[in-house]
């Protein structure tokens, strides 16, 4: 795996920050002291310090410091972050060549580009990743803004895709794919917890059916991708006729279970699209 000199900095550490940083410095790609984090609220950035990473309150220290800066503070929040960093930056740093990578749900590259229009020919990513960076299986999208050079993409792609899978895509899909893989995790988790319930329901010890349900969409996930089989195909392997488990899809079709996939992705993607419409 490749390794990065680069200082990479974080304006904002919550979780989507922590999957991304955990993630660089768990898979060896960074080193701790490579890692500079800054929010309000130093005591909510101990696990980044026992982590071994710089953390500050100042986020103009992080944009200084680091060549790679990840913005990860909620959508509504970039306007006071931007202007934080602003007020606290030398003007020489404006001019100094940093790459920003957005993760912010729903904002377009034009309001990620006004916002930091402070800083001279601004090169900045828009992003959308998934918190299963953290362990290396994590699926990102992004889209380039106009100043990245083919090597700032080059050094974003390897960032991204060595924590899972990486792909550049139009903007006008990021919403999209924010709303499946952005969120997704959240869905599979639930997914999981109702599986191991209905394990727990048939006299399973929770911690068993817990491990035994995520197993389970571990294994099906990988033999979706290593098969390259429509999922179709592959359920109707599962499904003997006559057997159990057409009996459980049955059940699983009568509360619509892809109607509610469908419609929770269409309704988190129209969020995202909001997400975007704040007012400054
Ligand atoms: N979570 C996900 O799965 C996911 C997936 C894809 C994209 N995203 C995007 O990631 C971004 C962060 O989401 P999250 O889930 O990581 O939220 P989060 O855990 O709440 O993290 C946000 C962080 O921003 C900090 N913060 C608040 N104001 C700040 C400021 N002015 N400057 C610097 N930091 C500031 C907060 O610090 P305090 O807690 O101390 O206030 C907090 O640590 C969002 O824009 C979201 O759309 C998230």
């Amino acid at each position: 795996m490749a390794k990065l000199d680069e200082r990479i900095g974080f304006l904002g550490g919550g979780n989507m920050a922590f999957a991304i940083g955990y993630g660089l410095i768990n898979r060896g790609i960074i080193k701790p002291a490579q890692v500079v984090v800054s929010g309000p609220n130093l005591s909510n950035l101990e696990r980044w310090r026992l982590l071994g990473a710089n953390i500050t309150e100042d986020n103009g220290v992080t944009v200084t410091k680091c060549d790679i800066i990840f913005i990860c503070v909620k959508p509504h929040l970039l306007h006071t972050c931007a202007s934080q960093v602003e007020g606290s930056i030398d003007r020489v740093v404006c001019d100094k060549d940093k790459l920003f990578v957005s993760v912010l749900a729903g904002i377009s590259l034009d309001q990620l580009e006004l916002a930091f229009s402070f800083m001279n020919n601004l090169k900045i990513i828009r992003s959308m990743p998934n918190t299963p960076m953290q362990v290396g299986e994590g699926c990102t999208v992004y889209t380039p803004g106009r100043y990245v050079t083919t090597q700032d993409l080059e050094k974003t792609h390897l960032i991204l895709n060595s924590l899972g899978i990486a792909q550049q895509v139009p903007e006008k899909w990021i919403n999209a794919v924010a709303a499946m893989a952005g969120s997704g995790p959240a869905y599979v988790f639930t997914v999981i917890e109702a599986m191991a319930d209905g394990a727990v329901k048939q006299g399973i010890p929770r911690q068993m059916a817990l491990q035994f349900a995520a197993q389970t969409v571990l294994g099906s996930a990988k033999t979706v991708i290593q098969t390259e089989k429509h999922p179709a195909v592959l359920r109707d392997e599962v499904c003997s006729p006559g057997g159990s488990t057409i009996v459980g899809m049955h059940e699983l079709e009568k509360i619509g279970i892809r109607n509610a996939f469908i419609n929770a992705i269409e309704k988190a993607a129209e969020r995202n699209q909001e997400l975007g419409n704040f007012k400054k």
